[in-house]
């Protein structure tokens, strides 16, 4: 029996995510969207994947470079989820901000919890999604607070007592 694509949509809605943006490069152009399918897959060799879809902009640039760095955004970063999931001005959605290059030549965003710069190992196609595997080449870390995604709202994590 086919399920009920409303149920499925609902349910998947109430999975609660962390959310990054994930970037890629070619030549010099760059570009980058907002993601929640994103896990960790390996420890040794350094592995995670992100899922794209294939109506997306970004899903192409990555096809072609090979290349992608995942931006887990923080929790004063809702606006810049916002910015990268919007097809309104997608041109400029890096503007303003001080982007720096990883090794790989992915943009790596500002004021993020941290960064994973990887080169793709694997791309499964997956239904109107594409799996990108990535091996883990360079990592940034903070300490900053990350931000949550579930039912199509933001949140932070509780304080710890
Ligand atoms: C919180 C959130 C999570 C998202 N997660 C994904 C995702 O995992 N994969 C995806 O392809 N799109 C995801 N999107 C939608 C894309 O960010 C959106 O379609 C974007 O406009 C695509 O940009 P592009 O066409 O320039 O690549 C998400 C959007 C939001 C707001």
């Amino acid at each position: 029996m086919a399920i009920s694509s409303d149920d499925f949509k609902t349910l998947l809605g109430g999975w609660a995510t962390g959310v990054t943006i994930v970037t890629s490069r070619v030549g010099e152009k760059i570009h980058g969207m907002t993601v929640s399918a994103f896990t960790e897959v390996s420890l040794s060799p350094p592995l995670v994947l992100v899922c794209a879809d294939k109506s997306s902009n970004t899903h192409p640039v990555i096809a072609e470079s090979g290349v992608f760095a995942v931006n887990i955004l923080a929790a004063d970063q809702a606006d810049l989820s916002n910015r990268f999931a919007s097809k309104k001005d997608e041109d400029k959605r890096f503007d303003g901000l001080d982007v720096e290059t990883a090794k790989t030549g992915a943009p790596l965003l500002p004021g993020t919890v941290g960064a994973l710069d990887c080169r793709v190992v694997a791309a499964h196609d997956a239904g109107d999604h594409v799996i990108y595997l990535g091996e883990v080449e360079e990592v940034r870390v903070t300490e900053r607070v990350p931000l949550l995604y579930c039912r199509g709202s933001y949140g932070v994590m509780a304080a710890k007592d």
